[in-house]
């Protein structure tokens, strides 16, 4: 069973008419934008925000109407997908890179939704390794530091095995953490580093959850 393809149909099912909708990036976010584009098919009438450069493509040729998180006033609801979602539901996000525009269409939106399959739920964050987006400028030197604080940075490569460029032109340093004790002051303590430009922890955020298994999709309602 496909699993990705489950929990992505069925939080395509959230998606009211009229609603403004952010959309995510990545392999289980892609079957919520398929099921979201058949339904527009159908009559659904909605505005999609796109969160990276591969979703927009995806939703423009499926006839999905869009607009960047700059021409809307807000979103209603936004469904992506995570790489990592703690006991008490905080998540680490950006293994496919598009972390920086993802918490910027999640900041505005009203209701967030993540779809996972069970395997991304774990009791504390830090096996997966967190992406910090940082500007090209002074990165070698944010590896030093990184190094030095005993994260464990890896700067992450595309296929030639050059640095691996976000939407915006940045990279981003894969920190190899294992366990996350605080995620709240990590957070706190890496976006105050300068050119640090965002960090893939997003906490206190998700409204429901999705968590896809072979038995089917069990829904958790976070927060209102
Ligand atoms: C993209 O930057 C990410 O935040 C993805 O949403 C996240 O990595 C989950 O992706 P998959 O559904 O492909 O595992």
């Amino acid at each position: 069973m496909n699993v990705k393809k489950l929990v992505g149909e069925k939080a395509a099912e959230f998606v009211e008419d009229n609603m403004v909708v952010g959309l995510g990036t990545g392999s289980t976010a892609y079957y919520m934008v398929e099921a979201i584009g058949k339904r527009v098919q159908q009559g659904l009438n909605i505005i999609g925000v796109p969160t990276s450069k591969r979703t927009q493509l995806q939703a423009e040729k499926l006839g999905i109407p869009l607009k960047s998180v700059d021409e809307v006033a807000y979103i209603d609801i936004t469904i992506d997908g995570a790489d990592e979602i703690s006991s008490t539901f905080q998540g680490i996000k950006g293994g496919g890179g598009a972390l920086l525009f993802e918490k910027i269409v999640a900041n505005y939106s009203k209701k967030i939704i993540w779809i996972v399959d069970e395997s991304k739920m774990v009791e504390d964050l830090g096996a997966f390794p967190l992406p910090v987006e940082v500007i090209p400028y002074g990165s070698q030197q944010l590896m030093n530091l990184f190094k030095d604080k005993g994260y464990a940075p890896v700067l992450r490569e595309n296929e030639e095995g050059k640095p691996y460029l976000t939407d915006m032109g940045n990279y981003i340093i894969d920190l190899h953490l294992k366990k996350i004790e605080d995620p709240h002051a990590l957070a706190n303590s890496l976006i105050q580093q300068t050119g640090v430009v965002e960090h893939g922890l997003f906490l206190d955020c998700v409204n429901t959850v999705l968590i896809g298994s072979e038995k089917g999709v069990n829904i958790r309602h976070v927060r209102k």
